[in-house]
């Protein structure tokens, strides 16, 4: 064993494939994936059962059967349904743990996290119930599995700016528990402009910013959320490589991409992942992250995520090594904190 690595990455070692274990052992973090998105089939009829809510399906093979998507809207209206098993704290709290549990498996270091709080007090579940849930997970995360985290409150696109406005009231409270706003849901027609005012507001509220965009939605949006939202990060962005102007924009602000591979196969944003962008992404000099989004329904977290695109694009051991590297460099974490992951990467890297 070597002494540089900690007792979890050495267990990484007993992976017997090459490419996978270098993949799981690899310190990295993500910074795109929803909570409500690691619901698992399984514990969303544990939950519809304890909470007494009708689901569709009969069993989970059902569930798993539902899950063929064709677009962002088709899985957003299931990823949807599926929320409404969340109902009490305890809830909240299941599912976050039972997240911070696959980080520790995969050994992710660092998580920022989405929650979506208006598709839960839209239905008369209260602000408090959802992030108290949530947090008192990640305090768990922090003291047993070592996985430090932030949470990022996301406005649901295809509401109105003013509902946007309400939550943002609602969560003053919270304040403290939460390090940036996003932007999230149904994006064709729901372009970052319509938020103006209220990522102004979260601003001057010192909030960070983030946007989903140029996932479905054309480049412009990408410049609307840099320059209108002035957002710190990409979600999703895989669309800039339409415009050249906008690459070098992002290469000149160093705003880096938070790219979910196995969500943009499965939400048909590429055909296939032989035709994924992000090896065009990572050679034209962007920041660019791989992340797992909604992992329950698109079938990986970020290890599965990094192994798809590795086997259909043949990355080597460097560009898995950027991709970690940029998942730190990427973060909210103050620079001590990035250098300190990013010696237990390279670490972990020397080592293997
Ligand atoms: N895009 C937009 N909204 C979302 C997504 C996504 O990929 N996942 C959950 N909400
Ligand atoms: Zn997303």
């Amino acid at each position: 064993m070597d002494e540089a690595l900690s007792a979890q990455e050495s267990i990484f070692l007993n992976i017997k494939d090459p490419l996978h274990r270098f993949i799981h052992g690899i310190p990295k973090a993500e910074l795109h994936v929803h909570i409500e998105g690691t619901l698992e089939p399984k514990l969303m009829f544990d939950l519809a059962k304890r909470n007494n809510v009708a689901l569709k399906y009969k069993t989970i093979d059902e569930v798993k059967e539902a899950y063929q998507f064709h677009n962002l809207q088709s899985f957003l209206d299931i990823y949807y349904e599926g929320a409404n098993v969340l109902i009490t704290e305890q809830d909240f709290f299941d599912m976050t743990l039972s997240y911070l549990q696959k980080l520790n498996e995969q050994n992710v270091l660092h998580a920022e996290i989405f929650f979506d709080p208006q598709t839960h007090t839209e239905r008369g579940v209260s602000f408090d119930t959802v992030i108290s849930g949530i947090n008192k997970a990640l305090d768990i995360g922090r003291e047993k599995y070592k996985v430090s985290t932030k949470l990022i409150m996301c406005f649901l696109r295809h509401l109105s700016e003013e509902s946007a406005f309400e939550i943002l009231e609602e969560a003053k409270p919270f304040k403290n528990l939460i390090h940036a706003v996003g932007l999230d849901s149904s994006e064709l027609g729901n372009p970052p402009s319509k938020f103006l005012n209220v990522f102004k507001a979260a601003s001057d509220l010192g909030y960070v910013s983030v946007a989903h965009a140029g996932e479905e939605g054309p480049p412009e949006y990408i410049w609307e959320a840099i320059e209108k939202l002035r957002i710190k990060r990409i979600d999703h962005g895989v669309r800039c490589l339409e415009d050249l102007n906008l690459i070098c924009e992002l290469i000149t602000r160093q705003i880096p991409l938070t790219v979910c591979p196995l969500s943009n196969i499965k939400l048909a944003v590429f055909n296939d992942m032989k035709s994924h962008n992000i090896k065009e992404l990572m050679k034209a000099g962007l920041i660019v992250t791989v992340n797992s989004d909604d992992p329950a329904y698109f079938g990986g977290y970020v290890a599965e995520n990094y192994l798809a695109v590795c086997e259909a694009l043949q990355l080597s051991k460097d560009d898995i090594y950027t991709l970690a590297k940029n998942s730190f460099l990427a973060s909210f974490l103050s620079e001590d904190e990035k250098n300190n992951y990013i010696n237990r990467l390279d670490n972990f890297v020397n080592s293997f």
